[in-house]
């Protein structure tokens, strides 16, 4: 049985007194449901002020994007000891650093393997673009950037990984997946290449989730997926209701 998995993802939002307030009106009631592993993505600036806030709750502390370094000469970056510090988590390779950061799967790969290395547990988005789903060539992308972001990992520490399928044209566009779609994209592609990688046993130990205009209204369809293992949720993670209902709905 994977254990279901929440977590928002709050991109560049809130300053730090903001996060404090939404942390603070959001965590009693969002450590309180059960059974699911629950984490809070904030901006950099944001996470020792979250981290102080989460202690003593079964809360997770994640963070958006990481340098592969250990340390050195790579300004504005960040590196994997630097967050492990305050974070079991990391998101890796959002479609929004892939496109507006170059980001590729050569560096996901090597985010991935420092995240290994740190015992961090790695978040990664894969996921095509609208033209390549409109191309049809949804599972060679994500086939691909499955294999490529997972390379050379550890069987032993894949299990730890989380995978996001997050479909670029359903990110913050209100035009969510079906849940049958993305069902089918998480079955015969994800873990597919997972199984590929890693031996069947080790692929259905791993959570897939699903990202892409995520709700407490429609946050159901998707876990009733076998599939299906959780959300990893944008927009309504900014709302301490959605998400609340959100990771009640994953707890069913
Ligand atoms: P939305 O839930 O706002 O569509 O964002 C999804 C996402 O990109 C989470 O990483």
């Amino acid at each position: 049985m994977r254990t279901p998995f929440v977590a928002g993802n709050w991109k560049m939002n809130k300053t730090v007194a903001e996060a404090r307030e939404l942390v603070s009106v959001m965590g009693k009631e969002l450590a309180k449901v059960p059974n699911v592993e629950k984490v809070l993505c904030p901006p950099f600036m944001s996470l020792l002020a979250v981290a102080n806030l989460l202690g003593g709750t079964d809360l997770g502390l994640g963070a958006q994007n990481m340098h592969w370094e250990d340390k050195g000469a790579y300004t504005g970056e960040t590196a994997p000891g630097m967050i492990k510090e305050f974070c079991k988590y990391v998101i890796l390779g959002h479609s929004e650093r892939r496109t507006y950061f170059g980001e590729t799967d050569e560096t996901v790969n090597k985010k991935v393997l420092a995240a290994q290395k740190h015992g961090l547990t790695p978040i990664v988005c894969v996921g095509e673009t609208l033209a390549e789903n409109e191309a049809g060539k949804t599972a060679e992308v994500v086939r691909r950037q499955t294999l490529e972001g997972l390379k050379g990992v550890d069987p032993a520490f894949a299990t730890q990984i989380v995978v996001a399928y997050e479909p670029v044209w359903a990110i913050g566009t209100g035009r969510a997946s079906s849940a049958d779609n993305a069902e089918s994209v998480h079955r015969d592609v994800v873990r597919a290449a997972l199984k590929d990688l890693f031996g069947s046993e080790t692929a259905e130990a791993i959570r897939i989730l699903y990202g892409g205009s995520v709700t407490g209204a429609n946050a159901a369809d998707y876990f009733n997926q076998p599939n299906i293992d959780g959300a990893l949720v944008g927009g309504a993670s900014l709302k301490s209701d959605d998400f609340i209902a959100i990771a009640r709905a994953a707890s069913k």
